[in-house]
């Protein structure tokens, strides 16, 4: 009697410890939950996503993270971090109608403002490129909610929606609204055509030192929602310029992997 008792205790004890391993085994095969970046709400978007697509598991979280597995502009969410160097505005991220930023200073005369200290550098950066005989020249900076709405309004008369969200944000959508923005030129050569000239190529090779990164560059339309943009600088501070430059990737790869965890 008391054998056999002893033997039911035992298989109790068997059953319960090979279901409790099981529970903890179930938790440690999440592939999505490895990385310091996860976000346990997006656990189901995570595996979708992993369905639909055949990336890594660090490429599906981030993606996830960033949000492309949902069309642009259709799950957004205030932006974070204001007034701050790593401040993130998308087409996933947005800033408030009366948001100014702080520190902004006037461009010279030319009525363009950016703040403090983007324009520092900015300037540091001009000057030592002018010891090469380059010009770089700031053509757009800092612009408020009302007037990219203009902006954007007035671009929608010359082509249709989906054509205008490739090339311009939406009000309360554009990085130019953070202060932290540059569209630039060299003084001869229509700033659209930057990719072209000899400023560009230095910028490529420079802009990181001076805390500035090429935001929407080509090949990574997916990602940054925009055209390549040759002109198009964001300051963001030495340090995460120079791992971008390093790393070779978006503001908003290095957004989600560094920065918001
Ligand atoms: N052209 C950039 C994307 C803007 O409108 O902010
Ligand atoms: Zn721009």
């Amino acid at each position: 009697m008391k054998k056999k008792l002893f033997i039911i205790l035992f298989l109790i004890i068997i059953i319960s410890l090979s279901f409790l391993l099981k529970k903890n085994t179930k938790k440690e095969i999440n592939p999505f939950q490895e990385f310091p970046f996860y976000k346990e709400h997006l656990q189901q978007e995570y595996e979708e996503y992993q369905k639909q697509n055949n990336y890594s598991f660090k490429k599906t979280v981030i993606n996830v993270n960033i949000g492309i597995n949902k069309p642009f502009y259709t799950n957004s969410s205030p932006a974070k971090y204001l007034n701050t160097n790593y401040i993130l505005v998308n087409k996933y991220n947005y800033l408030s109608k009366d948001y100014i930023p702080n520190n902004l200073v006037n461009v010279n005369s030319s009525g363009i403002r950016l703040v403090k200290e983007a324009y520092d550098s900015f300037k540091d950066m001009a000057n030592n490129a002018k010891k090469e005989n380059l010009n770089l020249r700031i053509i757009s900076a800092y612009r408020s909610f009302e007037y990219q709405n203009n902006l954007y309004n007035k671009y929608l008369q010359k082509d249709p929606q989906d054509k205008v969200d490739t090339y311009s944000a939406r009000p309360g959508y554009s990085e130019h609204q953070t202060g932290l923005s540059i569209d630039i030129d060299n003084k001869n050569i229509d700033y659209n055509k930057f990719h072209l000239t000899k400023e560009y190529t230095w910028m490529q090779n420079n802009a990181y030192k001076y805390g500035f990164i090429l935001r929407y560059p080509l090949g990574k339309e997916v990602i940054t929602g925009y055209q390549y943009e040759s002109w198009h600088y964001r300051y963001v501070g030495k340090k995460i310029a120079k791992e971008i430059h390093d790393l070779n990737t978006t503001f908003e790869e290095y957004y989600y992997e560094f920065i918001d965890i």
